[in-house]
């Protein structure tokens, strides 16, 4: 066939490497609805929940029971369920209907009629369903800080980057996981140089991770999986009873938790009994409520390129977001995982939750360049700062993130170097020479940096978990080398962990350690003139990117 130059152009578009597929239910793709779905259905005996989206509870699966037993309010269902979907859903797109009102009315919804409920929304009612929901009233941004060395260093200067950028929680993870401990104490000490009240996690393997929280490495965990099918959650060695268990662990010892779960990752795992993705991920979502988490980072995260290639994917990644938001749970709202190609549809995929504003916009913002991204690359990388500073701007929308001075930012990055170089030296765990400080405040990424003695640094880190050095420690040698100041705010986060305050819903810290979250500062969005507004301080801080005609330098 003779081509036409049109479709070879057309064809050459970055958005054609991209994977898209047909809607195939029997394969599980599909994202909103699948004819193998379950109508919804209820029935109560004596208290319980004897029948629950068509099954009777002989029937159930050990999802079905967790549902049954500890994630919905059995006092409203019969209420609740005599609603109709579209009813519910006009509710959460009315200005008139509080937050408080619609979480009473879901609280007795089960997971199918959940599903019901969503598919009734379209992604303009989702974000303002989303704009009303979302638990804490103020909008925040997480960020992704690794690096292919994982180079203590470098996690240091980009965590206090980060922090200075906006970022109020911060992540690692690692190539060799052996590193884990230097990352989660240059990430805490990096955390802080740039920011105070940032919290941080350590992703590694769950008792490495249990062990770095407790002592007093990490404020937060968030990599506990949940699945809505039983198969894909028996291949992971897990039950919804042994991730409530793991979720006790941390939450006892003080440490902020969430879960994770996202469509796509049945499917992945060759396992959906032909349902949708929008309905295993609401089982998901009342998983994570009934096992006592605060919240869910969702939307899809690691398998949005599943979700993706299938009609209305990016509908459903907003619409499971927005079930995490009406379930009460706080919603760190993926666009984590790179998925696209191209600028353009990346960018359309954020907007849905960069417009009305999630708990947390991305679930791991790579504050680094994509190539040196631990967790797979992420949607947005360090060379999108200035754009998303812009979008901000643009619309006068409050992202988390602010404009930074290339002053401040080589201020910070070095500071936060020579801290771990203080500490590393204080503890006896490892060298960091002046050379490294000095490369990693003006790096961009691990090309610009010198490379480190691995087989040093994983010694040093053998005889840290060793001598049994924890947070106090760490604060203790910031104190003696200078560092008085990143000191207290160490300890202020160590001391949160006894307060626990920071455990309520959606909650971050502010530079003060003051906790904000869905219970103290709850969102009040009912309609124009209500909610939270950029204006003041804030607005005047979006407006200050660098690259702009500066009237008061004429
Ligand atoms: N479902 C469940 N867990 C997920 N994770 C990422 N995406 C999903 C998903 N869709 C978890 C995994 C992974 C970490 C980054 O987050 O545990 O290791
Ligand atoms: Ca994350």
């Amino acid at each position: 066939m003779k081509r036409s130059k049109r479709i070879e152009a057309l064809d050459q578009r970055k958005v054609n490497l991209d994977g898209f597929i047909d809607e195939w239910p029997e394969k599980g793709f599909a994202a909103m609805d699948s004819p193998y779905d379950p109508v919804p259905s209820i029935r109560v005996e004596n208290g319980r929940i004897v029948e629950l989206d068509g099954k009777k509870r002989e029937e159930f699966d050990f999802i079905d029971q967790f549902i049954a037993d500890y994630a919905m309010r059995v006092d409203r269902v019969e209420r609740s369920m005599a609603m109709s979907s579209v009813d519910i859903a006009r509710m959460i797109v009315d200005i008139h209907v509080s937050r408080d009102e619609i979480l009473k009315v879901v609280s007795g919804i089960t997971p199918a009629k959940m599903k019901e409920v969503i598919n009734e929304l379209n992604v303009v009612e989702m974000m303002m369903g989303m704009q009303k929901m979302r638990a804490r009233r103020v909008p925040g941004n997480q960020a992704h800080i690794t690096n292919l060395k994982d180079d203590p260093v470098q996690l240091a200067a980009d965590a206090a980057e980060g922090a200075l950028r906006g970022f109020r929680e911060e992540e690692t993870t690692m190539g060799v996981a052996r590193y884990a401990p230097f990352s989660a104490i240059a990430l805490l000490i990096g955390s802080q140089v740039g920011g105070r009240g940032v919290l941080t996690q350590c992703s590694a393997e769950e008792a490495t991770e249990l062990e770095l929280g407790i002592r007093g490495f990490t404020t937060y965990a968030e990599t506990l999986s949940v699945y809505g099918t039983e198969k894909v959650f028996i291949d992971g060695d897990d039950t919804p009873y042994s991730k409530a268990f793991l979720n006790s662990a941390y939450a006892s010892r003080g440490l902020k938790v969430r879960f994770t779960s996202g469509s796509g990752s049945e499917a992945l795992m060759g396992s959906t009994e032909k349902k949708s993705m929008l309905y295993l991920e609401c089982r998901c979502l009342y998983m994570t409520k009934g096992a006592g988490s605060q919240g869910i980072q969702n939307g899809s995260v690691s398998c949005i390129g599943i979700t993706a290639s299938v009609p209305a994917g990016i509908r459903e990644v907003m619409g499971e977001n927005l079930v995490a938001a009406l379930l009460g749970l706080e919603c760190a709202s993926s666009n984590d995982q790179s998925f696209s190609h191209s600028d353009m549809r990346r960018t359309a995929r954020t907007m849905l939750q960069f417009l009305p504003g999630t708990d947390f916009i991305f679930s791991g913002y790579a504050a680094e360049p994509n190539y040196d991204n631990m967790f797979a690359g992420s949607n947005f990388d360090a060379e999108d700062f200035d754009d998303y500073n812009v979008m901000q701007r643009d619309m006068q929308v409050d992202g988390g993130l602010r404009p930074v001075t290339e002053e401040d930012v080589i201020r910070v990055r070095r500071r936060a170097a020579k801290a771990v170089q203080a500490v590393f030296s204080y503890l006896h765990l490892a060298e960091v020479t002046d050379e490294q400080v000095e490369a990693v405040t003006y790096a961009h990424g691990s090309k610009d940096t010198l490379d480190r003695d691995v087989v040093a640094d994983l010694m040093g880190v053998e005889d840290l978990m060793k001598r049994g050095i924890t947070g106090v420690d760490v604060v203790k040698a910031l104190a003696e080398t200078g560092y008085e100041d990143v000191a207290e705010s160490v300890l202020n986060m160590l001391r949160q962990r006894v307060i626990g305050d920071y455990m309520q819903t959606a909650a971050i810290l502010d530079e003060d350690f003051h906790v904000m979250s869905g219970v103290n500062t709850p969102n009040d969005y009912m309609g124009p003139g209500t909610g939270y507004r950029v204006s003041g301080a804030r607005w005047e801080e979006i407006k200050k990117i660098p690259h702009r005609i500066d009237r008061n330098n004429f």
